[in-house]
């Protein structure tokens, strides 16, 4: 399916977004009566005599169009149109291309028969093709990259494990450009990340750490970005519950997320220079599997008394955030984790849980949440729950001693490595909830949803 920038050409069909007021003034209107149709939000009639698609709009918000969109784009592809054609503008043009590229998003992997949609042409009708070309591509670079991020995310634990996904990253390196480094099992051990090593210590596949770099010419500001990428969370010896284990090919979207970033800022060539650190590990069980009751020396020298072996991904960051900043003196230094079930319990599944110190940072990524149509929601710290990481015989527990507020405690662990000098500059994205979906949501299909890439692009473009 091709999606092209044009003005006037004759499609198939053509899709009509309609509020109430429009519906009442509409040519069609008594057709579309006797077919139901209210106009409210995401209902969507077809009338084929007309060679219209109605979409009902509650008004011209962006996230009302791209939700309407993404239902849209589904009826189109199931029908058997071969073009269809939506009138843009400067407000809408943005979610117009979300709702088609993420909303039309397929992942069809592992299936044997598929059916072909017919749809092979998207024409965005405008006054004036080079007034909207840059908005359009870059809508294009974002939505294609927040769709490579769920590829990764909805690819199994079998085909998508540490030594794959750091070949992936290679290969994304060496499409857009970007410098590549990985670190095997035996350069973590001599870096010290034993946190990281212990949590991957009983799969089959080696660890890796990956470092991708993308530098402009000039670069404004530097970016460290960290991302927690658990190829698989069995939990450990604290196995997880089987219906609980089931989808934890997920717990690797922000590590996912982090490579989907770098390839849109690179195909923007945004002048900044981004380090990636993405941790890739496998929490599995077996003889050679770290324990609860183990303590370990993470590369901070701090160590950590194991009690639950399923709260690994804060020990693979904690390494790996101690990594970044030891390497790379960063403006900015955001991670993004699949890190508590408990930030779901919290804020529901469709909203990214934030946690740092600095306001003002936070301040901003909500703008850019806002800007971008993804949902955040900030979880403040507190030295009350901070106590509860205290232990009896290392320097932090990494469980909380109290079941509640968990998507914070686990945010106040990974404080814990970062140094001084980084507090303000540190943000922590619990995607937990919003990284994976299985009932569709937005313009968010089963499965992987990119959660990050959007949010985290549009910052990076603001700064
Ligand atoms: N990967 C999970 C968190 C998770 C749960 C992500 C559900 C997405 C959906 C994480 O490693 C984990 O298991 N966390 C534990 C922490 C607990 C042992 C303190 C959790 O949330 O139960
Ligand atoms: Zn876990
Ligand atoms: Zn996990």
């Amino acid at each position: 399916m091709k999606i092209k920038l044009t003005h006037n050409i004759k499609s198939d069909i053509k899709v009509e977004f309609l509020d109430e007021i429009l519906l009442k003034k509409h040519k069609n209107k008594d057709l579309l009566k006797l077919a139901g149709f209210d106009a409210s939000q995401d209902s969507v009639c077809f009338l084929h005599e007309k060679k219209v698609l109605a979409c009902g709009i509650e008004n011209n918000d962006s996230d009302n169009i791209r939700s309407v969109v993404s239902v849209a784009i589904k009826k189109l592809k199931s029908s058997n149109y071969e073009s269809a054609s939506f009138n843009i503008n400067k407000k809408n043009i943005k979610a117009v291309i979300e709702g088609i590229v993420l909303g039309g998003y397929e992942f069809n992997n592992y299936k044997s028969d598929t059916k072909k949609s017919k749809l092979q042409n998207i024409y965005l009708i405008c006054g004036n093709v080079s007034e909207f070309a840059q908005a359009f591509s870059e809508a294009m670079i974002v939505a294609e990259a927040t769709c490579f991020t769920r590829d990764i995310v909805n690819t199994i634990p079998h085909d998508l494990n540490p030594p794959s996904f750091a070949k992936l990253a290679k290969k994304l390196a060496k499409e857009n450009n970007l410098k590549c480094k990985i670190l095997g099992e035996k350069e973590l051990k001599k870096e010290k990340m034993n946190a990281m090593l212990s949590v991957g210590r009983a799969s089959i596949h080696d660890s890796k750490l990956i470092h991708l770099t993308y530098k402009s010419a000039n670069p404004k500001k530097v970016i460290t970005l960290v991302g927690k990428g658990l190829t698989y969370d069995s939990g450990g010896l604290s196995l997880k519950p089987s219906t609980s284990m089931v989808t934890m090919k997920m717990d690797k979207a922000g590590g996912c997320a982090v490579l989907g970033i770098m390839k849109a800022i690179s195909e923007l060539k945004l002048d900044i220079e981004v380090h990636a650190f993405v941790g890739a590990v496998e929490n599995m069980i077996g003889g050679d599997a770290y324990k609860p009751d183990d303590v370990l020396v993470s590369r901070s020298g701090k160590t950590i008394e194991i009690r639950n072996t399923d709260a690994e991904g804060r020990l693979v960051l904690a390494d790996v955030l101690t990594y970044a900043q030891d390497n790379i003196k960063a403006d900015y230094i955001f991670d993004f984790a699949t890190l508590t079930g408990a930030c779901m319990v919290a804020l529901g599944q469709y909203t990214t849980g934030v946690m740092g110190h600095s306001s003002n940072l936070k301040h901003l990524i909500s703008k850019s949440a806002l800007n971008s149509g993804e949902l955040t929601a900030s979880l403040p710290f507190n030295k009350h729950l901070k106590k509860l990481l205290k232990s009896e015989i290392a320097d932090i527990s990494n469980i909380s001693s109290k079941p509640y507020g968990g998507a914070i405690t686990a945010g106040l662990f990974l404080d814990n490595f970062i140094k001084e000098k980084n507090k303000d500059r540190w943000l922590h994205f619990d995607i937990a909830g919003s990284a994976y979906t299985e009932s569709a949501w937005d313009c968010n299909v089963y499965g992987g949803t990119g959660a990050g890439v959007r949010f985290m692009t549009n910052f990076l473009q603001t700064i």
